[in-house]
């Protein structure tokens, strides 16, 4: 028998209730969006096919999942079972399951999914429920049971009689439907609520009015949780934020004041690291052992080579080799690319640029759009002025050149190996190895003329 298994991800609502501007499924929890959580807990060998439906106007989505996603488009927000009816042309064949999870669990685990699709299969489930239990259910579906403890129906918040709502057991909105089942009755779900919306957990009512075999799966609700507003959102992130320092932590890692860090959910850390105060890690960064990061330091999609410090910092898309230093207060932007050992400090800013090996510089610098070779020191408030109004330019430097102090590189050029440039120049042309360059008006002194800029009361 042909298989036919699929993941329906709901990401078409409006979101009303988080206030953000972007959908709420794209909305972030420590740097990755919630929908980007959801998907990577569906294990390839259990869905032939994952599909996600999306609002007419959708692209953010679509840029973030992999390719191998299907989008169903939801002309119009009218509910969960709408949304779910979309994507029934795709599962004519009417065998298999599918799995309906709401785009706005990002706790889930890949374990959890594989316990429900398991529970389903096992039993031989027509539906099955994944419920939690919890002391404060506002805002969850009620799971209602009969004197047996089989699941009548689901009550909506909205729909909810004062008794109803005191009930513990929520819907945690994830259902695994045999095909069969879902095409047969999703079509009969009315919207004849107070929201006039197609609830999906109306489902379950058509279910047990046909004595279909509805089964349930009970799961933590600390990886259940619907983020439907900033606050719900900010407490997934704080437990997903300790969770992962915690594991870290475990591993070998040092944190000064955990409460004050973030660690992205896949960013990787190496034994003998220390993380200082008021540090976020972020993205896809990788970190090598040894290294020392923080206090008040941001990283985002980087690698940090071992042993290296950085201090005070901000690095983003950029690579830090073995060895070096940088910092306080330096800006490594995308595309930086230090090769070790270099020393990168105060107020220096690079961009889009490779170091040669044990290149300095040290403050007040900033280099953009240049191929550095070794060696080469910049002194303070050394410029490679890349940009003149409409492009940008390259600058190349040669390995073991000096570069004084208060000097422009005006892009492109090309300084060649063991070059010196006197401080306060400003270079145009190309330079051969070992040139030295000086462009600076000479200084007029007048002997005692000083007093004449001077207040003379004061003389
Ligand atoms: C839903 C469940 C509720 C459950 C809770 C768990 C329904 C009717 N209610 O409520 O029983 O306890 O999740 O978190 O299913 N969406 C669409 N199209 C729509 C409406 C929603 O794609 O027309 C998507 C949303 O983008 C969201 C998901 O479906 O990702 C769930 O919608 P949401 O509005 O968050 O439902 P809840 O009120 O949380
Ligand atoms: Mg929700």
């Amino acid at each position: 028998m042909e298989k036919n298994n699929f993941a329906i991800i709901l990401a078409a609502g409006k979101g009303s209730r988080m206030k953000t501007v972007e959908n709420k499924c794209m909305v972030r929890l420590l740097g990755k969006p919630m929908i980007s959580y959801v998907k990577e807990c569906l294990e390839p060998s259990l869905f032939d096919q994952v599909i996600c439906v999306v609002s007419p106007t959708e692209t953010e989505i679509q840029a973030v999942l992999p390719k191998e996603v299907r989008y169903v488009i939801q002309p119009q927000p009218l509910g969960t079972a709408n949304a779910v009816l979309q994507c029934l042309s795709l599962l004519e064949e009417k065998q298999g399951y599918t799995l309906i999870l709401p785009g706005d669990v990002p706790l889930i685990s890949i374990d959890q999914i594989q316990n429900i699709v398991e529970e389903h299969l096992k039993n031989n489930n027509d539906l099955t429920i994944a419920t939690a239990f919890c002391d404060h259910p506002q805002g969850y579906g009620r799971i209602q049971r009969d004197s047996c403890g089989n699941i009548l129906r689901i009550i909506e918040e909205k729909e909810a009689s004062k008794e109803e709502r005191n009930i513990r057991e929520i819907n945690t909105g994830l259902f695994c439907v045999s095909n069969q089942k879902l095409v047969e009755l999703l079509p009969l779900v009315k919207n004849e609520n107070h929201t006039q919306e197609y609830y999906l957990t109306d489902l379950v009512d058509l279910l047990a009015m046909r004595k279909a075999r509805i089964g349930h799966c009970v799961c933590p609700l600390e990886n259940m949780v619907g983020i439907n507003d900033l606050t719900a959102l900010s407490q997934a992130e704080e437990f997903l934020r300790t969770r992962t320092i915690r594991k870290w932590m475990d591993y070998g890692v040092y944190f000064e004041n955990p409460h004050t860090t973030v660690i992205g959910p896949d960013v990787e850390l190496a034994i003998g690291t220390k993380i200082r105060s008021n540090t976020t890690i972020l993205g896809t960064t990788k970190i090598g052992r040894n290294v020392l990061i923080g206090p008040n330091t941001e990283i985002e999609d980087s690698v940090i080579e071992d042993e290296s410090i950085i201090r005070h910092s901000v690095i983003e898309h950029s690579l830090v080799g073995f060895g070096c230093r940088i910092g306080p207060f330096a800006h490594l932007r995308t595309g930086t690319v230090l090769k070790g050992e270099n020393h990168i400090g105060n107020f220096v800013e690079i961009k889009n640029s490779t170091i040669g090996s044990k290149t300095k510089a040290g403050h007040l610098t900033y280099i953009g759009d240049t191929h550095c070779g070794a060696e080469v020191n910049f002194g303070c408030g050394a410029i490679t002025v890349n940009y003149d109004g409409s492009k940008k330019h390259q600058t190349h430097i040669g390995d073991h050149v000096f570069i004084g102090c208060n000097s422009n590189v005006i892009a492109p050029i090309e300084i060649g190996d063991f070059g010196f440039i006197a401080a306060g120049s400003t270079v145009t042309e190309n330079t051969d190895p070992y040139d030295f360059v000086i462009s600076r008006p000479r200084p007029t002194v007048k002997k005692d003329y000083a007093g004449k800029y001077q207040n003379n009361e004061n003389n």
